[in-house]
């Protein structure tokens, strides 16, 4: 069995319908893996206050998509929250597929007692990324997973086969849920620090009896003495760039959103939102007791990173006795300079493959003519028509009633406007729906200006993009000297230091209309968003796929919608199929009656 199928909750009562088939179809495609996920409620009280967390099929976290590149991913979400739900793949590409981004401005999104199916290829991609909610505030409430896509077993790996493969989110939270936060930013005012620093959904380690408070439940990472594990990590937070480190360990960083790295030890780690790394750690220690993981705040005072750390058990199973004394400590220089330079140590292998078997350089980047320029300017936030919100060229994004996409589709004349500047402009800050015009196969550079005083990670759906430079000051045409042209890495998640710019490089090349955000989720629900689309001028159904035929319809194409039946089917069962030889190796039919 190549991979587990989705472990399914009844999200309705009565019968419970757990059907696992695996079959192996001679001569079909790539392999098919199908999961049903009930979103819903669920509570938990990770920082010693009960709360409500979205949970997925009833996990916080949800359960990991472990998948291979090629496959087709189908997962059923059933939005059981009392508000509409979307989810969306970050760092998924979804060649010619922006119909299931999952993000306003290509999906309507799923009414409240709805589900709708995603249909997807993880084509020609490899690495750890995440899912989480993309409206409504609901990743400040959870309902985020990982997804790991493995390489195909033809395509070798530049490290050996790890002894264990972990995934680690961490994220800064509070105790108020995202209904709270919303109002909170509707209302004008700031979040103001978080309530503390979660790991895998959980609360903190008491490592200081007056520090964090009985009674909570923390992490604990369970490891064999000698053995090498990956532990793939996300900040799956709100706003907060955290230092993750294990106390007496080195970290190899070997991959980070789809690109294999140069191998590199680090002691620490800044992480910022939205950002995944993979690093193998050795157990190479003597463990006469448990080691600290830590997650702490960057570029914040000691009284605040003390409320806003994260800590985690590193336990061997010959470990004498629990972790004690202080934590390690974070980086020396608390400033935002020591991490940029951390950030551009880190480099691409060139010389590794990774979904395809030609080296991960053979795409030379920076021997590519650059066709479009845009430089994108995040001033701190400010009121627009008595409402605080925030920018990118002084343009605050509205989504509209209709998606863009389906806009594009069906030729809704004024849903959005093809004229988003390629520079900052002279003129009051607005709301609008203004996108970029992308040209299909060019080669666009990016550079994001970031005058406000916290960093920022900005991220482009559908692609993955060079990271070239990054630099404090003003960018100006003489910053491109300083561009690394050859081993930037590939990503699709980068921070933009306050009072620093970012450049990055994408290639064109996937027809859809693509989310451009910030990550840091108070900056992205005030407007700090556009799409690019990306549209092929030759009339062609081979660059990007149709309208799903399961479509939900919105706005001003409702009248599209039918209203969805609720029956209960059988037939909604996890299924897996791979291809290679006509085996029906399994078939298990579980049915147990709930009450
Ligand atoms: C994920 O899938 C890979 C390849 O199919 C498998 O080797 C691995 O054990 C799976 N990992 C988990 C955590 O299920
Ligand atoms: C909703 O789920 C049912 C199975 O429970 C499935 O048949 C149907 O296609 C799903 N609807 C959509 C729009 O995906
Ligand atoms: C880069 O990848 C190649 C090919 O897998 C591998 O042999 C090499 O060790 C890697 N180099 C570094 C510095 O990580
Ligand atoms: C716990 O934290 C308090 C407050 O920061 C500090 O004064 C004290 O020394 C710490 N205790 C230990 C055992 O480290
Ligand atoms: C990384 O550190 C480990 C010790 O923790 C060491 O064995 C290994 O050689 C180092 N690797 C590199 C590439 O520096
Ligand atoms: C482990 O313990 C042995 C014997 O006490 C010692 O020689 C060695 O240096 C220790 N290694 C580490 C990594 O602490
Ligand atoms: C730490 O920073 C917070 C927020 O910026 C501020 O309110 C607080 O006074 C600072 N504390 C110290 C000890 O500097
Ligand atoms: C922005 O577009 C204008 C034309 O609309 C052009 O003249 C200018 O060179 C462009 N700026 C950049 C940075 O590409
Ligand atoms: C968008 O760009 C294409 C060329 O890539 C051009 O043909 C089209 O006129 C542009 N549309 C607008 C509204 O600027
Ligand atoms: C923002 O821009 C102004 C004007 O160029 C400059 O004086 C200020 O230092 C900038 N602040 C940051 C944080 O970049
Ligand atoms: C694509 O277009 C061709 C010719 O117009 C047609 O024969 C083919 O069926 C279409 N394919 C799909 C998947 O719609």
């Amino acid at each position: 069995m190549a991979s587990s199928p989705s472990h399914r909750r009844p999200f309705l009562p009565h019968l419970l319908g757990s059907l696992l088939l695996a079959v192996d179809l001679a001569f079909a495609g790539d392999p098919y893996v199908y999961f049903d996920w009930d979103v819903s409620y669920t509570t938990s009280s990770p920082l010693g206050v009960k709360q409500q967390v979205v949970g997925v099929n009833g996990q916080f976290p949800g359960p990991i998509l472990n998948i291979t590149t090629n496959w087709n991913v189908i997962v059923n979400v059933h939005n059981n929250l009392d508000e509409p739900f979307l989810v969306t793949w970050d760092g998924l590409q979804l060649r010619k597929n922006s119909w299931e981004d999952g993000v306003l401005g290509t999906n309507c999104p799923i009414p409240s007692g709805w589900n709708w199916t995603y249909e997807f290829q993880v084509k020609d991609q490899i690495g750890s990324f995440f899912y989480f909610p993309s409206i409504n505030f609901h990743r400040a409430s959870g309902g985020y997973g990982g997804i790991t896509i493995n390489n195909r077993d033809v395509i070798p790996v530049p490290f050996g086969t790890p002894d264990g493969d972990m995934t680690i989110f961490i994220g800064d939270w509070y105790t108020k849920d995202h209904k709270e936060l919303r109002k909170i930013l509707d209302e004008g005012s700031e979040l103001g620090m978080p309530d503390g620093v979660l790991f895998n959904g959980l609360g903190p380690f008491r490592y200081n009896e007056s520090i964090v408070p009985g009674g909570i439940v923390h992490a604990t990472i369970n490891v064999e003495p000698g053995k090498t594990y990956r532990l793939r990590v996300h900040n799956v937070g709100i706003s907060t760039s955290l230092n993750f480190r294990i106390q007496n360990h080195n970290m190899l960083l070997v991959e980070t959103e789809g690109s294999y790295t140069v191998q590199q030890n680090y002691t620490s780690m800044d992480i910022h939102v939205g950002q995944s790394y993979s690093f193998l750690v050795t157990m190479d220690q003597n463990a006469s007791s448990d080691y600290y993981v830590v997650a702490s705040a960057r570029f914040v005072n000691e009284t605040i990173r003390k409320q806003v750390t994260g800590v985690a058990i590193l336990h061997y199973s010959n470990s004498q006795g629990s972790a004690s004394g202080p934590l390690p400590d974070g980086p020396i220089e608390d400033d935002t300079y020591f991490s940029m330079n951390q950030a551009r140590s880190i480099r691409w292998n060139v010389s590794a493959g990774a979904a395809r078997p030609n080296p991960q350089g053979s795409f030379r980047y920076g021997q590519i003519t650059v066709t479009d320029v845009y430089i994108l300017l995040n001033l701190p936030a400010e009121p627009i028509n008595g409402n605080l919100r925030t920018t990118l060229n002084g343009i605050s994004y509205i989504d509209p009633s209709t998606p863009l996409k389906l806009a594009q589709q069906f030729n809704v004349p004024g849903v959005y406007k093809l004229d988003f500047p390629n520079r900052s402009m002279n003129r009051p800050a607005k709301l609008d729906t203004s996108i970029i015009n992308g040209t299909y196969k060019g080669f666009m550079e990016i550079i994001f200006q970031n005058n406000a005083t916290t960093v920022q990670s900005y991220h482009l759906d559908g692609y993955a993009f060079f990271v070239v430079g990054m630099d404090f000051g003003i960018w100006t045409e003489n910053s491109r000297g300083t561009y690394n042209k050859w081993d930037g890495v590939a990503r699709c998640t980068t921070q933009v230091f306050p009072g620093a710019w970012t450049a990055i490089l994408v290639s064109l090349d996937n027809v859809g209309i693509w989310n451009l955000r910030a990550e840091n989720l108070d900056s992205w629900y005030l407007g700090q968003e556009l799409y690019v689309s990306v549209v092929n001028p030759e009339v062609t159904n081979k660059t990007e796929l149709p309208l799903p035929d399961n479509a939900i319809f919105c706005g001003a194409l409702s009248s599209l919608q039918k209203q969805q039946s609720h029956r209960f089917k059988y037939s909604e069962a996890s299924t897996i199929f791979t291809t290679s030889s006509v085996v029906v190796f399994g078939l298990i039919i579980m049915l147990s009656i709930l009450c």
